[in-house]
């Protein structure tokens, strides 16, 4: 029996193989949702009429598939790959791996069948339909319990930052998911159940995204630039600031609402403290980096973390700012906000993701990727997407702040914003267009002629 364990491989380059694909395909089903909301807004919806495929339901299924599919996929694969590599023990069964693989698609579909056809919950980021919502957090319970296994028997001394970073997001990915979805539902209704909302909202980025990230970013980086992390102190420094400061910033998303004023004035200053992790984490990296910047150029999967990571300090230092009352007087409810969420959800995971991808589907699938050089289009065609779209959602949030501050009628600053809604459809349109080239090398790689053995990453400019 001893020996059938042992004999295992220690990664399961499968379920690592099949998570990507999941992930790749609910990236682009979240993109066309994206893209043919923000058609709505350009008065082109290319669904009118057809009730379920009508705006609003498109809208939750862009949101949520962008978060449960895409991003949790991905993030699954990265850590099947890195947790049995630094603790050398392998999941606890592979065959609950693949049944909470397959548990965990079921529940993307059943939640965009629930949501397209009108049972979307009354939630904001908490979407996934109440039937859902069960099946989710069992699927969590039993995903903890086959990749936390390794990191409990491990008999390895020590804990690399890693697995902190992972096992403070298990500790906390139930609870949130629990919190999030059945407290306002069911138990705290009204102003008390808005501010639980926020701390859903902002602890999903904050306590699951965020600590897998940053653990997969801690395990990659020095092992692609081969060399140690600049500084284990700063990182752990990192790790407790983020554990102390963000739980207590959810109540931001609801400035000037009828939140107790302490709550709002108490998330205000945990933002504003959460700069200092955030400064760590980054001078720790950039310090790895250094000595080494080269590799930016030459291996692609570093350029799209460290892409990822100014995308974070710009999206961090915005955050002190914008979480201020006197900015939030401003930018509150435009298209500033989703110009931000943009950028921290695609331009710093998404992009991390992208890096993973990189380096896992060549192991995952035991070939040299083919066309180096689509994927350098895929970069450039993503990020100068991304970028564009910031940009024009930041001023068209300025825009109609300042209009509807100015007291302006509500139908001009519609008209008003109209030329950045066609810009952001450009841009949308761009970032496909880079899916495009991306998802035909990933498909192109997996059928190309195996060469038995798992080849090296590609370099950047190999293109
Ligand atoms: C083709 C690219 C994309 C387009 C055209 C697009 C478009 C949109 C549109 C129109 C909205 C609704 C804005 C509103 O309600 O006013 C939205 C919301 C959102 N999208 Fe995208 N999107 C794209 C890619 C992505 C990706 C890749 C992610 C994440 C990985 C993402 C994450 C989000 C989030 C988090 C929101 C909610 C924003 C908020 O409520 O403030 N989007 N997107």
């Amino acid at each position: 029996m001893i020996a059938t364990v042992d004999r295992r491989p220690l990664v399961n380059l499968t379920l690592v193989r099949w998570h990507l694909i999941a992930s790749s395909i609910f990236l682009a089903i979240s993109l066309l949702g994206g893209l043919a909301y923000a058609f709505q807004f350009n008065n082109m919806y290319p669904f009118a009429g057809i009730e379920w495929l009508s705006p609003g339901r498109v809208r939750m299924v862009h949101t949520n598939m962008a978060a449960y599919g895409f991003i949790a996929n991905a993030f699954i694969a990265g850590m099947l790959f890195a947790i049995p590599r630094l603790t050398k023990r392998p999941i606890l069964s592979d065959q609950l791996g693949m049944l909470i693989f397959v548990a965990w698609q079921l529940c993307m579909v059943l939640t965009i069948g629930g949501q397209l056809l009108g049972y979307g919950q009354a939630i904001e980021w908490g979407e996934t339909p109440i039937f859902v919502d069960p099946l989710i957090v069992v699927g969590l319970v039993l995903l903890v319990v086959n990749i936390a296994a390794p990191i409990v028997t491990t008999a390895e001394n020590g804990l690399y930052v890693t697995l902190w970073y992972f096992l403070a997001a298990f500790a906390w990915t139930g609870l949130v998911y629990f919190m999030g979805n059945y407290l306002p539902q069911f138990w705290v209704p009204g102003t008390a159940g808005a501010a639980i909302t926020g701390l859903y909202i902002h602890d999903l980025v904050g306590l699951f995204v965020t600590p897998i990230g940053w653990g997969l970013m801690y395990f990659f980086v020095p092992l692609l630039l081969r060399k140690p992390i600049w500084s284990h102190a700063l990182s752990l420094i990192g790790f407790w600031g983020l554990a102390f400061f963000y739980p207590m910033q959810g109540v931001h998303h609801f400035l000037f609402s009828p939140i107790p004023m302490y709550a709002q004035y108490g998330a205000v200053v945990a933002t504003i403290a959460i700069e200092i992790v955030v400064l760590t984490v980054l001078v720790n990296f950039f310090g790895t980096l250094h000595g080494r910047s080269e590799a930016v150029r030459g291996n692609l999967a570093i350029r799209w973390f460290y892409t990822g990571m100014i995308m974070y300090g710009i999206t961090c230092f915005q955050c002190a700012f914008q979480v201020t009352l006197t900015f939030q007087k401003v930018i509150h409810f435009s298209d500033w906000v989703v110009g931000h969420a943009h950028m921290v959800m695609f331009g710093v995971f998404g992009f991390w993701i992208f890096g993973f991808f990189v380096e896992l589907w060549p192991r995952a699938v035991g070939r040299a990727w083919v066309h180096p050089r689509l994927l350098t289009m895929h970069y450039w065609f993503t990020v100068i997407g991304l970028i564009l779209m910031i940009i024009d959602l930041t001023a068209a949030g300025l825009v109609q702040g300042y209009s509807w501050g100015a007291l302006s009628h509500w139908s001009k600053s519609v008209m008003d914003s109209m030329p950045f809604w066609w810009v952001r459809s450009v841009a949308g349109l761009m970032i496909i267009a880079g899916q495009v080239f991306f998802f035909y090398a990933l498909w192109a790689t997996a059928r190309r002629p195996a060469e038995g053995t798992v080849p090296a990453p590609i370099p950047a400019e190999a293109a």
